[in-house]
């Protein structure tokens, strides 16, 4: 056998391999050249293919690879989605082309036609309602609770005191801690307590900013409770279990909304607007009952959220897990958007938690966070919240607006068209013929394929 790199180091990973499998110790320590040899030599039969492929996808730019190296770790290569636009967004009388970074086929089309429809109609109003966020810091206490609370509330001022360092420059832009509170959770897991703080972290997403005090505050806790006097040596020695900002943010909400009356919704797909209107509504009452339902139709909101919520370089697992769990938060699963067809009024909304920066993190390092920031022409964290919660309702304004009248697999059958058609390497030339055979004809994977070998005949 033969040993895949110069490296020596590399020769003894390659022995441990062939006692133990696969397993590899040390990965991270490789230099990315000597981690992609390993897996080649690992897991592909086609090795040369597969290192063209990993590197065809290298920037040309060194610095800007070694960018992206940087923000994990172990980076073989770099994975693209594209980064669409949806324009004509008006929102609160500003025009916006928002950026969307994802994968499937339909979303930025269905998005950009919602925007142009209620660009007709007055556009998007959008307001910010809270922009508060928690976190935790979670701990066990064997022993009196009346002393615990009297301990509290002598070491409040000490937990806001330690944190100063942490909090300086925020609280010169106006924001910080707004609170702390005990909280008792031993009902639920016997000794189980919480100091449940709440912050302010203006235009950033603030994650650091409430890990750094959540974690001070549980040092000081910790050292004050081991001073305090009136405590048995039991109570003294309280154990913290972790401390952790929540992504739950039920008073980080934003809420956008469209409105008209009910015949300026006639237009080339709604033939008879007021028979729209019921049936949309309809939809949406179904979706706010039955939870099957509920999950599909948020589904669709979060296509457009997640979209502009990677694009603008924010974290979209806490904002999909912080967004689901608000649509239980009154104990069954429930539609993120709501309707109401009244006085001849259709009207349409959304209200959601979102907690996102537009400075630190991300937004200053990826240079195409940058681009998208400058195309939203850089907003604070309100504003962006405001335009996401937009694109959220748009994308299901277009899903519902589908399901209810043309069924939503024209559309997407339209897009997934062109995804066969470079699935199978169609020419220029293939592809307008086939886009035009498929004008009259209905889209599915085997018609096309069908179509694809009756033209190359
Ligand atoms: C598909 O990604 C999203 C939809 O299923 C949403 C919906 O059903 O409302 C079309």
């Amino acid at each position: 056998m033969q040993a895949f790199s110069s490296n020596p180091s590399i020769f003894v990973f390659f022995k441990i391999r062939t006692h133990m499998s696969n397993t590899i110790s040390g990965f991270s320590k490789l230099s990315k050249s000597d981690k992609i040899n390993w897996l080649l030599e690992t897991y592909f039969s086609e090795q040369d293919q597969a290192r063209t492929l990993v590197e065809s996808y290298w920037n040309t730019d060194d610095k800007l690879q070694k960018l992206h190296d940087e923000f994990i770790e172990n980076t073989i290569t770099n994975y693209y989605l594209p980064l669409g636009v949806a324009p004509n967004f008006l929102i609160n009388d500003t025009l916006y082309a928002v950026p969307m970074a994802i994968e499937e086929s339909s979303v930025v089309a269905a998005a950009s036609k919602a925007a142009k429809f209620w660009l007709e109609r007055g556009g998007f109003k959008a307001e910010v309602i809270a922009t508060e966020k928690i976190g935790q810091v979670h701990f066990m206490y064997h022993g009196d609770v009346a002393k615990l609370k009297a301990f509290f509330e002598e070491v409040k001022p000490i937990l806001i005191k330690d944190t100063a360092a942490i909090t300086k420059n925020m609280e010169l832009r106006g924001g910080g801690i707004l609170d702390i509170e005990l909280r008792d959770k031993s009902d639920d897991l016997p000794h189980y307590f919480q100091l449940h703080a709440k912050f302010e972290t203006l235009d950033a997403m603030g994650a650091n900013f409430i890990n750094s005090c959540l974690e001070q505050f549980a040092n000081t806790f910790k050292r004050e409770a081991l001073l305090y006097k009136a405590f048995t040596e039991e109570e003294q020695n309280l154990t913290i279990v972790m401390s952790i900002l929540s992504n739950y943010v039920p008073n980080c909400v934003v809420r956008a909304e469209v409105s008209c009356p009910i015949s300026e919704l006639k237009s080339k797909d709604i033939g008879d607007p007021e028979a729209f209107a019921q049936k949309f509504k309809q939809a949406v009452t179904i979706a706010e009952l039955e939870p099957y339902r509920a999950v599909t139709h948020n589904k669709g909101i979060m296509n457009g959220i997640d979209a502009v919520v990677l694009a603008t370089g924010n974290d979209f697992r806490a904002v999909e897990a912080g967004v689901h769990a608000y649509a239980a938060k009154d104990g069954s699963y429930t539609s993120l958007t709501h309707c109401t067809v009244e006085n001849d009024r259709f009207t349409f909304w959304i209200e959601i938690p979102l907690a996102l920066g537009t400075v630190g993190g991300l937004t200053r390092l990826h240079p195409l966070v940058k681009f998208a920031m400058e195309m939203l022409q850089n907003p604070s964290a309100k504003d962006l919240m405001k335009i996401v919660a937009v694109a959220g309702l748009a994308q299901n304004f277009g899903a519902v607006k589908s399901l209810t009248t043309t069924g939503i697999q024209e559309g997407h059958m339209k897009m997934h068209l062109m995804n066969i058609l470079n699935q199978f390497e169609a020419t220029t030339t293939e592809k307008e013929q086939l886009v035009e055979h498929f004008k009259t004809n209905v889209v599915t994977h085997s018609a096309v394929v069908e179509a694809i070998a009756d033209l190359r005949k």
